[in-house]
């Protein structure tokens, strides 16, 4: 019998590809990434499986493409980038990467949190420029205390709740909004307080976002939500970048309509020096590196591994979106 084909818009790890190879006719992109659309459109065409990455968008029109596409197995946990209702209506198979990724994600939150709130990047620019030339007194170069802030955290899930677990070591007062308010028992483990949208902008010291992007959060984050946050407010997203309007954001940086932000998302990735956020020292800026530790990417690539197998076989994924 013919090995069914599987088609990969980037490279994976050596245990992935070798497991991929032996029961499938795979090919890699290996040109530039990410993968132009029009190489995608074409190589998607007769395969049966397909391992993609956030930065490919798999719209309807693509996957219409793809006559004999059993399953998307997307090297994430977000999905933004798959038409997953399309994806449903051809009963294709999704599959993402959940859970292993958690800790990960919300390490960096936390980090980005630690590293506004204390000028960490900026006093590492500040010595690298050569500009240290005091010893700092009383007055200068102070940050500010996480303990007692209250943190805000926006999607009380997965991630969000282990932001919640590391605030709670932090002593910070944690309030948070979601779709649906959590169990008494979850709230009273992690410390937090639900809370309307409106008052966990008014209220917190530092808002962490965790909500996936769709229709309903897509710049969510605007001028009139800025105007109505702390002065001395943090804003940080690990989630995704289109959930901020970037322009009202500088607006409100450069008004001091808001203290700094801590950004491991944006709105088109990668971005280069060129961008506004370069200029401004109260942001800490990281190349979307949620997910990336050695163990985590490993567990993601047996994740994208096993929902591949799964769904190019007809069945449901391990973790499985949609169909
Ligand atoms: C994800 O998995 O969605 C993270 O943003 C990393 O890409």
């Amino acid at each position: 019998m013919e090995k069914k084909r599987v088609f990969l818009t980037r490279n994976l790890h050596d245990f992935a590809l070798n497991d991929l190879k032996k029961q499938y006719k795979v090919e890699i992109h290996s040109g530039k990434i990410p993968i132009p659309r029009k190489t995608l459109s074409s190589k998607i065409k007769n395969i049966e499986g397909l391992i993609c990455f956030p930065y490919d968008t798999i719209d309807k029109e693509l996957i219409d493409n793809a006559k004999n596409l059993k399953v998307i197995s997307t090297y994430s946990v977000g999905f933004d980038h798959i038409d997953i209702e399309h994806a449903k209506k051809r009963k294709i198979r999704v599959g993402y990467t959940p859970e292993v990724l958690t800790d990960a994600t919300a390490d960096l939150a936390f980090s980005l949190i630690l590293d506004v709130m204390r000028r960490v990047s900026e006093g590492d620019r500040l010595i690298r420029r050569g500009k240290w030339n005091k010893i700092f007194g009383a007055y200068d170069y102070v940050g500010t205390d996480l303990q007692g802030k209250t943190l805000g955290i926006l999607g009380l899930g997965r991630i969000g709740s282990a932001v919640a677990k590391r605030a709670k070591s932090f002593d910070m007062k944690i309030i948070y909004h979601n779709r649906k308010q959590v169990s008494k028992i979850k709230e009273r483990s992690l410390g937090a307080k639900f809370v309307s949208f409106e008052k966990l902008i008014r209220e917190s010291d530092v808002v962490s976002i965790h909500v996936p992007h769709n229709k309903e959060t897509d710049k969510l984050f605007n001028k009139n939500i800025f105007q109505q946050m702390k002065k001395t407010s943090f804003l940080i997203n690990t989630a995704r970048g289109k959930i901020i309007n970037e322009k009202d954001l500088i607006f409100a940086l450069r008004n001091k309509i808001i203290a700094g932000a801590g950004l491991d998302v944006f709105e088109h990735e990668p971005i280069s020096t060129s961008h506004p956020f370069t200029k401004f020292q109260n942001i800490t800026l990281a190349p979307h590196i949620g997910s990336s530790t050695k163990e985590t990417r490993e567990k993601m690539a047996q994740i994208a591994l096993n929902n591949l197998n799964l769904g190019i076989r007809g069945k449901r994924p391990q973790f499985s979106v949609g169909y």
